[in-house]
Formats: C-alpha cells, structure tokens, sequence
C-alpha cells in the first residue's frame, strides 16, 4: 500500500520530467539505429561523411521515384513532325556508346556474322537530378540497376543476342544532372548479305543495327558513338580474327521510313567492313591445284605411255579437281555467281579436259594419217610425219601448261593486287 502511493507520488510530481527523458531516449535510439557503426581506426573521418550524404541524396532520390515509369514525355502528337511543340522538352535521348567490338566468326554459307561489343548505354533522368551543393558537392553515385528505369536495348533483325551480364549485378552510374549509364557486353550474330564473286579475296560489309522499339520517333532520339581510342591501329588489329581482319568501322543513325509518320523509327548502326584472309585458300586449293595440273599435263603427254595410262592421269585429275570445287562449295553461301577461286578451278579443269582431247585425237590422227603418209614419199610428208610425231605433242604440252600457269599467276596476281 505504502510503496504504491509512493510510485503515484513521484509520477505525478516528475511525470513532465520523465517523458521528457523518454523522448531523448527515442531520439538517441533512433540517432544509434539510422547511422551506422563506424570505427575511425579503419577508416578516416571523410570517408564516413561520404558515406552519410551519400545515404541521405538516395533516400531523397529515390523517395518518390518508381523505376518502373519511364522519363519519355508523351504529352506529343505523333502525326506531327519532331520539334513542333515549342514548350515542350527535345527528344528524350539515349546513345549506344561502342567501346570494344571482336569479330568471333563469320558463316558464309548461313551469311552470318557474330561480334561480341563491348558497350556502354546512357539517357537522362529528370527525376534523378540534384543540387551538388545540398550534398557536400556530391556530383555522382553508384547503384544496382534495378533502382532506376533503364531502357530496353535492342537489337534490330538480328538473329541471336546474348547480354553476358548476371541480371541482378548491373550497376549504374548517375550524376547531378540525371545523366545515367551502364555498360554492357553483348554477343550478336547478325544477318549480312556477302557477296563471294571475289572469294578468296572478299571483302564484306555487315551492319550492327540497334533501336528502341515501342516508343514513337517524335518522342525519343537514338544515338551512337564510338569511342575514339579504338579507332587506333594496334587496337584495330585485335579486332578480327584469324581468318578475317577489320579494316573499317563506322557509326551512323538511320531512319527507318514508311509512308506514315508512326511506324518510323532511328536505328543506330555499327557498321564493320572485314576482309578475309586468302592465305589459307591460296595454299590449301590454288598451289595444290596448280601443281597437280602441271604434273598432269607432263604425264598425259609422257611419251611411251600407253593410250590406257595417259587417259588414266587426265581423269583422276579432273576427280581431284571436282573434289576441290566441293571443299570451297561448303564455304561459300548458295548465290548467283560463282567466285574467283570457281573460275580458277574450272579453267584448271578445261586445261585437262583439252589435255585429253588432244592426246586422244593426235593418237587418232596418227593412225589414220601415217599409212596415207607412207605411200606417196615426198620431203614434205616426211617432215609431216615427223611433226605428227613427238614435235606436235610437246608444242600442245607446253602450250597447255602455259595456260596453267598464266591461270595460276593471275590468282597471285589478284592476291598482291588484294594488298595481301
Ligand atoms: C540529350 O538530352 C539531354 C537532356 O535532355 C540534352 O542535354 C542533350 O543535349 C541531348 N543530346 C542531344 C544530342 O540531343
Ligand atoms: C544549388 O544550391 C545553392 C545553395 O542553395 C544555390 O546557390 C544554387 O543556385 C543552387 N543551384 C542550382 C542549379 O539550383
Ligand atoms: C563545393 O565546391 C565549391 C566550389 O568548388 C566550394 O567552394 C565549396 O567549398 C565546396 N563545398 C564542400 C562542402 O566541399
Ligand atoms: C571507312 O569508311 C568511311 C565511310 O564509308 C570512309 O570515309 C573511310 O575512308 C573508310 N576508312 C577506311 C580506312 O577505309
């Protein structure tokens, strides 16, 4: 009983005091749960400053934002051309920015070409912009992507793309004016029409093509860059592979145009102008080619032969040949024209065939005209004879392989002319 009045009596007399007391507690409570530990034995002082700002310019950043709304302005009339409306905002703006390209493989036959680019994208945010000086001249900070909006990348007519990032670690980058970026590496395989009427020593143009689709042309601009320091020579070399080299890249945003002004659309393209490398083709099919006919020729006209094995050297090369236009046949897409090296190996093959012809008639000939020759003898048909003989084979043999090598220093020709 005592003890209880007691209690009542200091309540009432400290109770201002008391909740005074308890509100302090709150506030200190609160001070120790909202600030982190921090020990000035790791770290120094500024970094906690740092730390500080940086946590109070989020939550006042991303109070109110929802990352699932985007910054376009659409209060616009898509009939109308860009830039009619005087009050309101440019284009909402987003750039693919190309900081590294690797050519990875080109099919020729399915006409694809597959890169791995290195890229970086930024846009603008209104909504993530700050006053510096509020914040201690904080001017950036970094965050997970999925804090903010970000745009959709897209690849226009592509046949594959392949983002290489984990979806939940992409970063962002953002600064005081809602400048945002990121960077990504993708691998595409793009579509490109070759043309192979100068396979071996080709050179092809393929076009990388980006966009972002669903939004109208008049309410969002796509640009793209490239950035400068890989347009230097020794950067330049890593970009091809073994078999192709790069030899031009260039950047351009085109429009896509229809009839009307909705289904218009910027496309910013990458384009890359490879050129192959011949050596392999020059010593897996054109020397090979080039010696086996030349043998050929000396065998098909080899004298002493018999009609049989002479027949028999002609047609195994022209097997030989048939089987080198099929190795190449694989390499090249299924197109209208037939390329340099088709033509080279198809003359190698008229060669032999008329190889065959030749010794086939001059051996007819022979049998038909030595008994005429015979029976009336006069100088001159002694002498034509004579030339039905050895003489008109050799002059045939080295006239054919005449054409064999002209055939062949041609294709080097083009090969040096190709600036090898
Ligand atoms: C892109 O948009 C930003 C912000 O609106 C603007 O500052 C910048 O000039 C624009 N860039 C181009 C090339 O229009
Ligand atoms: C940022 O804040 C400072 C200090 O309040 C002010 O002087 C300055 O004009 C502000 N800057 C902008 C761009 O609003
Ligand atoms: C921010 O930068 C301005 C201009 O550079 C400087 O005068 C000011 O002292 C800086 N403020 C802080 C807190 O560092
Ligand atoms: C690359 O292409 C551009 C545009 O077609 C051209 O102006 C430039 O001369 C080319 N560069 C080389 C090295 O071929």
């Amino acid at each position: 009983m005592h003890s209880i009045d007691f209690v009542r009596h200091l309540i009432n007399s400290f109770s201002v005091f008391y909740l005074a007391m308890f509100f302090v507690l709150i506030t200190v409570i609160l001070e120790f749960t909202s600030a982190f530990y921090y020990d000035p034995v790791y770290y120094v002082p500024k970094y906690k400053d740092f730390l500080d700002v940086q946590s109070k310019l989020a939550k006042k950043l991303f109070d109110d934002y929802d990352p699932t709304l985007s910054p376009v302005y659409t209060w616009t009339d898509i009939e109308r051309p860009i830039g009619y409306d005087k009050e309101g905002p440019n284009r909402w703006n987003y750039t693919v920015f190309l900081y590294y390209l690797k050519l990875v493989e080109v099919q020729e036959p399915e006409e694809k070409v597959s890169v791995v680019m290195e890229l970086m994208e930024y846009w603008t945010d209104a909504r993530l912009s700050w006053n510096a000086s509020h914040y201690k001249n904080t001017t950036t900070f970094y965050a997970r992507q999925e804090r903010v909006w970000s745009p959709t990348l897209t690849a226009f007519g592509v046949n594959d793309i392949l983002d290489f990032r984990d979806q939940d670690n992409r970063l962002v980058c953002i600064d005081q004016s809602g400048f945002v970026w990121n960077y990504l590496s993708v691998r595409i395989s793009a579509n490109c029409q070759m043309d192979v009427s100068r396979f071996p020593f080709d050179t092809q143009i393929c076009q990388i093509r980006f966009c972002l689709p669903i939004f109208y042309r008049v309410q969002v601009e796509v640009l793209n860059e490239i950035y400068k320091g890989i347009m230097d020579e020794n950067i330049f070399k890593t970009m091809g592979n073994s078999e192709w080299k790069l030899i031009n890249l260039t950047n351009r945003v085109e429009v896509l145009r229809y009839n009307d002004n909705m289904g218009n659309m910027d496309l910013a393209i990458f384009e890359i102008t490879i050129r192959r490398n011949p050596l392999y083709y020059i010593y897996m099919i054109v020397f090979p080619s080039f010696i086996i006919n030349f043998v050929s020729i000396v065998g098909v006209f080899l004298n002493g032969a018999d009609k049989m094995s002479r027949l028999n050297v002609g047609l195994t090369n022209i097997m030989t040949m048939t089987f080198i236009l099929g190795v190449m046949a694989d390499k090249i897409p299924r197109t209208g024209n037939i390329p340099l090296l088709g033509i080279y190996i198809i003359i190698n093959l008229v060669i032999m065939l008329i190889a065959i012809a030749i010794v086939t008639a001059i051996t007819e000939l022979r049998r038909w005209a030595t008994p005429k020759l015979r029976m009336k003898k006069t100088a001159l048909r002694a002498q034509m004879e004579i030339f039905l003989g050895p003489p008109l084979e050799y002059t045939c043999a080295i006239i054919l392989e005449l054409m064999t090598c002209a055939n062949f220093l041609v294709m080097v020709g083009l090969w040096f002319d190709d600036g090898l």
